[in-house]
């Protein structure tokens, strides 16, 4: 039986009588979400499903649990799903109805974000390229030809889910849905178009129809407001933000625990205790569910999954790194605060409360108070100076600069964001077969340019440069323009040619003379190049690529890319004048490389006698290379190092590892020299700090998921290498806790270390009190306490993990008796 469910708290109570025994009812009022009658306080974590394997689902999900998450939310990914239209994908790492039962058997709450359009750093915003085919089609605009589809697919999406019986009403994990994405950011920019509102009311009854049976929500949609809907928040912080009605709760969908990385950018890192004080600061202010996006980024598998010159690294610095680790001390920090949290549920959504500036804006008591109990929160915005705050009962406590104190009784301080008890966890990167001393062996196989340097027709021709993206439908990331002219005797010139990128290989002769691609941010450059011809006829092969579409901003599908009309001209050197315009000559064009037809990636056996052995040429561009190599044992995450080079795609046992680009050097940025967690977090501008990585390559490491892997027997990776490069510096890595470092501020604490992936401590390298030089992994004790050693080697050394505690016995020398004690211990 199906219910409509998201009505206030008294109709859903009626309608509760009529409950199916094995449904939740779900429902929500101006406090919370009410699940089965009762106010949830809830905590979620954004996974995508495409970003990482089904066999890793179940650990990831699970680790959220232990984390302290109730729930897991996804995007939809439509272009995944449906790739060609109406032929349909919902396999491996696209079975969407496995992922939910997932989180279902873990007994968790799922948030279902169809979209389906999603941003997300997905090609497209997740919309598949062919919608462009379809006439009269506007995305995300109130047209028939648009809204067809979106409701074709949203409607296939829910029913398949419904099938499943993955809607709460149903007895499934899913307690709430959403519609569109930051439609809000659109309708700004189109100034409040009515086509745009149009649009956005037809989203939400489109949506309603569905009849879901839980509450359909819609994030960054602060105006125009349809109703029956659930507005939400978005961003690094979302305290001084409430929603439009009063009678709909505060509910925050994207916490970005860090950010995400193009090319040229270096690591975004947003510490443990920005996020937390964010996190208490939205609880304190009647917050009442809170989504991290991401809890675990993962890894943009394929062409088609990252945006627009988005690293294959989804990492995000999310709590579970890319591999799927626990990145302390991130995880666990939060996991304490969740734990605060979850003891005051009851008060926080039943108490009244009372909010009192304490002499500034910037300190804020808040009190909760029910029948005879209270809760207290006490938060400090100064970026620079920490506060004294005495509260009620005359009792002072001390907030440090930039945090958040949670006082669960108004008493005791149960948690300061500030302050982290968790370990902090260096990972390394171990060598993965250490056998292996002389590297893989390599076979190539050179890319067949031939056809497109001569006459060979192509897909059609036209007087004309086209867009590539309506030209390909994105079918590949290539498109070729090729065309031919007569000469009179041997001259030189220089070939121009303005493109809309994103990067393009120029040929003459069947000679490379040129690459270039978009330099920082814009797609829109101009190569120019030497080139010189011959007598007689002369070919131009012009290879356009694009790196992911775009996926963000009003109308993004109007972004052209390739040679768009050009101009195409050869310049002549001496006078600088146009000696041929091109731009309207007899282009012949393709889509794809030969390569890409053939399926030279999955190493059929019709083509295994062209690859060549012997010596392998390097910093070749256009060469395919294939190496075959053993697993590397163990249940530790996979790595491949690529360093070495160029840019290209990787493949192993078949599966797309993702566009590799290791010779991309990230930007130098000003956020690299600082990083204090204190003050507002930025991802642009000048709020960027905390950033790694600056002048290294942006990303020389790629997962290979243990699952794409065959253990015991050898498993072959293919590159296909565009720019040119080295294969033979290619190798494998496991990724485990390195280090664990762990303090303890007060006699009496307790200090708990761990290893992962079954690993243990082999020693403790420091116990020391008082301040101590230098970073976990690379700590230089300054006040050596024998006897802390002693006891953290006694009873930590060969274990997976140990708890010590704090106690006076711990001293060191004269002068050192007080203060933290810092351990550091290897895995
Ligand atoms: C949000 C968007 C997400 C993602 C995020 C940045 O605005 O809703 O899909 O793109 O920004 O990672």
């Amino acid at each position: 039986m199906e219910r409509v469910s998201w009505q206030p708290l008294a109709l859903l109570l009626l309608a509760a009588a009529a409950a199916v025994a094995s449904g939740t009812e779900v429902g929500y009022d101006g406090r919370s979400m009410v699940i089965d009658g009762e106010r949830r306080l809830l905590i979620s974590g954004s996974i995508h499903y495409p970003r990482s394997t089904p066999e890793m689902w179940p650990d990831l999900i699970r680790k959220a649990k232990e984390g302290g998450l109730d729930a897991i939310e996804t995007y939809v990914f439509w272009n995944g799903h449906e790739p060609r239209r109406r032929q349909y994908n919902f396999e491996g790492s696209y079975d969407i109805v496995r992922f939910f039962k997932e989180v279902q058997d873990a007994g968790m709450y799922a948030i279902l974000r169809i979209g389906p359009y999603i941003c997300g750093e997905w090609n497209y915003g997740g919309l598949p390229a062919w919608l462009r085919d379809i006439s009269g089609m506007q995305f995300r605009m109130h047209n028939n030809p648009f809204e067809q589809e979106m409701e074709t697919f949203t409607t296939l999406i829910v029913d398949k889910l419904k099938e499943a019986k993955m809607f709460a009403g149903q007895g499934g994990p899913i307690i709430l849905s959403q519609i569109e994405n930051e439609y809000g950011n659109v309708m700004d920019k189109l100034n409040n178009d009515e086509s745009a509102s149009e649009y956005i009311h037809w989203c939400a009854a489109m949506a309603n129809k569905q009849n879901v049976g839980v509450p359909w929500i819609m994030c960054q949609q602060d105006q125009d407001v349809p109703p029956n809907v659930i507005n939400t928040c978005n961003g690094f912080y979302c305290h001084d933000w409430f929603p439009k009605r009063t009678d709909i709760p505060k509910i925050w969908t994207e916490n970005w625990t860090g950010w995400f990385k193009a090319w040229d950018k270096p690591d975004f890192h947003r510490s443990a205790e920005d996020i937390a004080f964010s996190v208490a600061m939205f609880f304190q202010t009647r917050g009442s569910l809170q989504n991290y996006y991401m809890y675990h980024g993962g890894t943009n598998f394929g062409r088609t999954s990252g945006g627009p010159y988005i690293t294959t690294s989804y990492d995000y610095d999310a709590p579970l790194d890319e591999y799927g680790n626990i990145r302390q001390p991130k995880y666990g920090h939060l996991k304490d605060l969740h734990n605060v949290l979850k003891s005051m549920e009851k008060i926080l959504l039943h108490g009244d409360y009372k909010d009192t500036t304490m002499g500034n804006t910037n300190v804020m008591v808040t009190k909760y108070t029910l029948d005879n109990s209270s809760a207290c929160f006490i938060s400090n915005k100064f970026d620079d100076k920490e506060v004294n705050v005495t509260l009620d009962d005359g009792a002072t406590h001390v907030v440090p600069a930039w945090s958040v104190s949670i006082l669960p009784d108004c008493k005791t301080v149960a948690y300061n964001s500030a302050k982290i008890k968790t370990q902090t966890s260096v990972m390394v990167k171990r060598p993965g077969v250490e056998t292996v001393t002389d590297g893989l062996a390599w076979s190539w196989m050179p890319e067949n340019l031939h056809p497109f340097m001569t006459d060979e027709k192509g897909n059609f021709r036209k007087n004309e440069l086209l867009e590539q993206i309506a030209t390909s439908g994105d079918q590949s990331d290539y498109l070729w323009y090729r065309t031919s002219l007569e000469h009179k005797g041997e001259s030189n010139y220089k070939l121009h040619v303005n493109t809309t990128g994103h990067e393009l290989y120029a040929f003459v002769n069947g000679k490379l003379v040129g690459r270039h691609y978009a330099p920082n941010g814009g797609f829109v450059f101009q190569m120019e190049t030497p080139v010189k011809l011959h007598s007689g006829k002369n070919y131009i092969s012009l290879l356009s690529a694009t790196i992911g579409l775009k996926n963000y901003g009003a109308l993004f599908e109007m972004m052209p890319a390739g040679i768009v009309g050009g101009p195409v001209k050869l310049v002549d050197t001496v006078t600088n004048t146009t000696a041929y315009d091109l731009s309207n000559s007899s282009w012949s064009y393709k889509a794809g490389l030969a390569g890409e037809y053939r399926e030279t990636h999955l190493d059929k056996a019709k083509d295994r006698s062209q690859w060549r052995g012997g010596t392998i040429p390097v910093h070749r561009p256009f060469t395919w290379y294939k190496a075959t190599f053993e697993a590397p044992t163990g249940e530790e995450p996979v790595v491949a190092d690529l360093l070495g080079l160029g840019k290209g795609v990787v493949w192993v046992n078949g599966n797309n590892l993702g566009r590799y680009w290791p010779s991309y050097v990230a930007a130098d940025m000003d956020g690299c020299r600082r990083c204090d967690y204190r003050g507002t977090f930025m991802a642009d501008g000048d709020g960027q700090k905390c950033l790694t990585g600056c002048n290294e390559p942006s990303q020389r490491f790629y997962h290979v998921p243990r699952s794409f892997l065959k253990a015991g027997e050898p498993n072959t990776m293919v590159l296909f290498e565009e720019a040119g490069g080295d294969p033979t510096r290619v190798s494998f890595h496991t990724v485990a806790v390195g280090a664990a470092c762990a303090e303890a501020a007060e006699v009496g604490d307790e200090v708990a270390l761990a290893c992962s992936h079954g690993r243990t401590i082999s020693s403790v390298d420091v116990a020391s009190l008082g301040v101590t030089r230098g970073k976990c992994g690379a700590y230089q004790g300054g006040c050596e306490s024998k006897a802390a050693l002693a006891a953290f080697t006694a009873a930590c050394v060969g274990k997976e993990s140990c708890t010590v505690r704090h106690t006076e016995d711990f001293r060191a020398g004269s002068g050192c008796d007080s203060g933290v004690l810092t351990v550091q211990a290897t895995c």
